[in-house]
């Protein structure tokens, strides 16, 4: 390095115009000047021979005292986020980087040079800090061909764009209510601290502020809060500055809620309805065996709308509503056999069921069978219901072979009308009870509803 102290010196001359500048950015602690002669600017814009001592300087630090580190204040500006995948665990998003250091080598009067204040240089002929966010697992894809700015003082603005691939932990467990929180480390790849520090000119929450108004209109995710540490990092005996950005982002749910769970819901609300149609009704299992084909359906459709890895919340809702209409299923077998099993060959009843029965049934309820306990209180009505006569039918299709084997015996009509009307009256005691219990469960499946439902929505929101 010390080797380039005469050729500098030689081509960066300055007679009157240290008077003139502020002595700090010029002179170093031995009180050497370097300022670009531009008496040539006048007539054929900036003179490149000029700036040729900078030029052939860009492979070293630009510092007078090798001891003395480069500041580069960093600041960014998330301008969108691409993708976040949570198989990978990447965040995809994009960047303006504005990096600013000092290169003192350069400066100049403006009122010597036509009253130029800042031009613009092509970046390659510039030394360049060597910032790299460490979560990146992508390389650098900034575009070739990009200038800085550099100003009469020497300060160097250098912005690129760049495709950030970074690395995330992702956790989708609240998957479509989740929110991200990604971290961003901005570090020099090979100066420690004894070269190069950084720091950061603008405040954070102006980066959150600028950013937010970028993202606001666009894609899935939502930009909360851009927050930072700098912790120093170190490697080995090497100290690295580094300067940390956690970038917290919440995903807006609205095509999950509108595409996902509403739907999903009013399935499962049908399937609740769906117990209102008649027990006896011949439409109510394959009714719920639809709903159930339906909503398997819509599963697939929509598996890919889910994220591809882990267990969110979202696929335990989902199971949920699956086994919830497995269930009422199952319940509408349980009853259809029970109500089969009363209309065919009613067992005896237990005393303590029927005084269970009693109990129950007394308190006039609103219920979603109460029409059909009406409707039995008034005998054979055959023009109503069908659910209605088709018990009753069926009593008398079983009674009516006995009758006939039993009119060989005259005397014993009596008895045998009193034993159909025993056996009515135990008909409608098992069919009153298969309500009961219809109404029962059903009232249990409300319940586990509701609290799985509350379950979820309070995990939801915590
Ligand atoms: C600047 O350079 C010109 C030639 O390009 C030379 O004539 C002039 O003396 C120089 N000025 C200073 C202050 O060195
Ligand atoms: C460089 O700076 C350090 C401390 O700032 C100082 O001690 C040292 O003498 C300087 N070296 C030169 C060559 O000026
Ligand atoms: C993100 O995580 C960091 C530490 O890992 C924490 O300091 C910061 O507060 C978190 N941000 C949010 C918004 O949760
Ligand atoms: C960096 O930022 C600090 C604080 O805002 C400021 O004092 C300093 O001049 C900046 N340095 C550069 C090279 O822009």
């Amino acid at each position: 390095m010390e080797g380039g102290w005469p050729v500098v010196g030689g081509v960066l001359l300055c007679l009157t115009v240290s008077l003139l500048l502020p002595g700090s950015l010029l002179t170093t602690g031995r009180g050497d000047t370097f300022t670009i002669n531009c008496s040539g600017f006048d007539q054929y814009g900036v003179d490149p021979a000029a700036f040729q001592a900078v030029f052939d300087r860009k492979a070293f630090r630009p510092v007078i005292n090798n001891s003395i580190p480069t500041h580069v204040n960093i600041s960014f500006t998330l301008s969108t986020i691409l993708e976040v995948n949570a198989q990978l665990q990447l965040l995809t998003s994009f960047l303006w980087i504005n990096l600013m250091w000092n290169n003192p080598f350069i400066s100049w009067n403006p009122q010597e040079c036509v009253s130029l204040k800042k031009l613009t240089v092509s970046a390659e002929n510039l030394w360049l800090p060597d910032i790299v966010i460490l979560e990146s697992m992508d390389v650098d894809q900034a575009p070739p061909g990009l200038t800085a700015f550099v100003n009469s003082e020497g300060q160097i603005k250098y912005d690129r764009p760049v495709r950030v691939t970074s690395i995330c932990n992702l956790d989708i467990f609240y998957f479509p209510f989740d929110q991200q929180n990604c971290t961003l480390t901005f570090s020099s790849f090979l100066y420690t601290v004894d070269s190069m520090l950084l720091g950061m000119d603008k405040e954070v929450w102006e980066i959150t502020d600028t950013s937010r108004n970028l993202i606001q209109t666009q894609g899935e995710w939502e930009l909360l809060s851009i927050n930072k540490a700098t912790p120093k990092m170190l490697v080995g005996s090497n100290l690295y500055d580094q300067i940390m950005f956690y970038v917290a982002i919440r995903r807006r749910p609205s095509l999950y809620v509108i595409n996902l769970l509403v739907p999903s819901g009013f399935l499962v609300a049908i399937d609740a309805l769906s117990f209102y149609l008649p027990a006896e009704s011949e439409n109510r299992a394959p009714f719920k065996m639809t709903l159930l084909l339906g909503y398997n359906v819509f599963l697939l459709m929509m598996n890919d709308l889910l994220p591809a890895s882990g267990t969110p919340l979202i696929s335990v809702y989902f199971a949920l509503c699956l086994s919830l209409m497995v269930v009422s299923l199952l319940e509408t077998i349980f009853i259809t056999y029970l109500l089969h099993l009363a209309t065919t060959q009613p067992p005896p009843m237990p005393r303590w069921l029927h005084s269970l029965l009693l109990y129950w049934a007394s308190p006039r309820k609103c219920c979603p069978t109460a029409p059909q306990k009406g409707n039995k209180g008034l005998g054979p009505t055959p023009t109503h219901l069908p659910g209605v006569k088709e018990p009753v039918e069926l009593v008398w299709k079983v009674s009516g072979p006995r009758e006939a084997e039993l009119n060989g015996c005259p005397g014993s009509a009596e008895t045998q009308q009193e034993e159909e009307a025993r056996k009515q009256h135990l008909v409608d005691l098992w069919v009153k009870f298969s309500h009961v219990m219809d109404t029962l469960l059903f009232r249990l499946y409300l319940l586990f509803m509701a609290t799985s439902v509350v379950t979820v929505i309070v995990l939801w929101n915590t």
